[in-house]
């Protein structure tokens, strides 16, 4: 059954703040966009990143964010392109790139690169 939970977001880049209902069945970067507010994406697929955000509180189900290690799943961040609310939530968007360093920067140039990126197969 579907049901609808508020997402506040803090767009930290813009400094606007948005409240919005999103329903628990439906991506929640496609509900925002589709009320008007623009947040950061590229892929759609939950691999590249670049729509990664900072749950403040709340539940999300991500089971298809592929691009986002377990690691940072625990420590709060989130791909919003492919999570479904499951509760009320509050999030911010990420530093530019911040999910993207945090996975990869260290270890750029130690040849771990390739075998981390989920980019290969296309
Ligand atoms: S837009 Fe690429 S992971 Fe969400």
């Amino acid at each position: 059954m579907t049901q609808h939970h508020t997402v506040r977001i803090h767009n930290r880049q813009q400094g606007t703040q948005h409240e919005l209902q999103v329903p628990n069945d439906r991506y929640i970067l496609h509900c925002v966009e589709n009320q008007g507010v623009d947040l950061p994406f590229s892929c759609r697929n939950g691999a590249c990143t670049a729509c990664a955000v900072r749950v403040v509180s709340g539940h999300l189900n991500q089971d298809e964010a592929m691009g986002l290690s377990p690691d940072l799943r625990r420590q709060g961040y989130a791909l919003l392109c492919v999570s479904y609310a499951q509760s009320d939530l509050v999030v911010e968007t990420q530093d530019e790139d911040e999910v993207y360093e945090l996975q990869f920067g260290r270890h750029f140039g130690k040849g771990k690169v390739r075998a981390a990126l989920p980019l290969e197969d296309d």
